[in-house]
């Protein structure tokens, strides 16, 4: 699979968010990143809660950074999980908000050191809802 310099970048930036993930519960590490169409780079991890229904997902801690600094366009997604793992489906939601065209937008899925896959966000969630 051939990763052009700026997505490289971008799961480094998500491996790099892995290492501060706060995972003492379910000790499942991921990390991951955004790509907005400014061309910055907002990274998140996930942050669990004693309370464990509280937890938030790297990739939507990504994604509301990048709002928070008021980035409103997705174009690419990273995300590290320990073992391949997709960003699930809550999460895929939350990122179509932010993603002009879902089918444009590719999910590089990656372990901390492997390459695994690259989907599209819109292959990833088919008709998703949005209004
Ligand atoms: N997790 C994510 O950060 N992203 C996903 O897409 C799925 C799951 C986190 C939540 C929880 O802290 C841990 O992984 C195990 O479910």
């Amino acid at each position: 699979m051939t990763l052009s310099p700026q997505e490289q970048a971008l799961v480094q930036a998500a491996r790099a968010a892995r290492a501060h993930a706060y995972a003492p519960y379910s000790n499942y590490s991921v990390g991951a990143a955004v790509l907005t169409s400014d061309g910055r780079i907002f990274t998140g991890c996930n942050v669990e809660n004693a309370s464990y229904g509280l937890t938030v997902c790297a990739e939507r801690v990504a994604v509301f950074s990048a709002v928070a600094a008021g980035a409103r366009e997705v174009v690419t997604v990273a995300v590290c999980t320990p073992d391949g793992a997709t960003p699930c489906g809550a999460c895929r939601q939350v990122l179509a908000e932010f993603v002009p065209d879902l089918s444009a937008c590719p999910v590089l899925v990656v372990k901390p050191d492997a390459f695994v896959a690259r989907y599209t966000l819109a292959e990833l969630l088919p008709h998703h809802f949005g209004r």
